[in-house]
């Protein structure tokens, strides 16, 4: 089993890292789990899931919120400012990372190696050990500084996975479209899921009779 870093922003998104770190867990692996300020902002209004920023007893509760309780994988969460812990050395090795949601002010600190917190500062490690790290901004519309903030993590060596779900799957609901983007996220971690059926062509849809292409 893998272990892998997840880092969650304060963009909009928090149900796509509840579901990433829920199949991570349910999956076996490990996670070390990285929540910057602004993203236990964004998961008390998203989510209504209010974390105190200590580990010790946020860690029962992001459990609970990831329905993750009967996992065999194991969570360890770390402040945002504790840099000396494991994963901010590349000498700690971990299978990849990813940042879901990932902020517009972290996608810059990253793109520019300004590593003032454990969630940068583990990114950069990912992108100096040419490790896997997928980034997943969310934002509408986009400046010309975000995209440059894009090329430049891609140029890095970093997946930009922007949470646009599609709709050619058929969502009947609002987990579909999460499902949709944690699948592809976690696909390209290398973590199996069952969140996301491969594209088979228009005849295997549920949509039959409408042109989906
Ligand atoms: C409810 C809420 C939603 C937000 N949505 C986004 C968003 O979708 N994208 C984004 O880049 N920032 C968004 N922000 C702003 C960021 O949280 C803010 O820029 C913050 O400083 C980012 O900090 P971080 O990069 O340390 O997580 C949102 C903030 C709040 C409170």
């Amino acid at each position: 089993m893998g272990v892998y870093v997840l880092g969650i922003a304060g963009a909009s998104g928090a149900p796509y890292a509840r579901r990433v770190l829920e199949q991570m867990l349910v999956g076996g692996h490990e996670v070390k789990l990285v929540i910057s300020d602004a993203g236990r902002k964004v998961i008390d209004v998203e989510e209504g899931l209010v974390l105190t920023g200590n580990t010790e007893t946020d860690t029962p509760s992001i459990l609970e919120w990831s329905q993750s309780t009967s996992s065999v994988g194991s969570l360890q969460m770390y402040h945002h400012k504790d840099v000396a812990a494991p994963i901010a050395s590349g000498s700690f090795p971990i299978d990849g990372m990813a940042v879901v949601p990932c902020s517009g002010g972290t996608l810059g600190r990253i793109a520019h190696g300004v590593s003032n917190g454990l969630l940068e500062r583990a990114a950069d490690v990912c992108l100096k050990e040419r490790r896997r790290l997928v980034l997943v901004p969310r934002e509408m519309p986009l400046s010309l500084i975000h995209l440059r903030n894009m090329t430049a993590v891609t140029e890095a060596g970093a997946i930009v996975l922007p949470a646009s779900p599609g709709f050619y799957h058929g969502p009947t609901q609002i987990d579909d479209l999460i499902d949709m983007v944690a699948g592809r996220i976690l696909s390209i971690l290398g973590i199996n899921s069952s969140l996301m059926k491969p594209w088979t062509g228009p005849e295997e849809s549920s949509h039959s009779g409408r042109e989906l292409l």
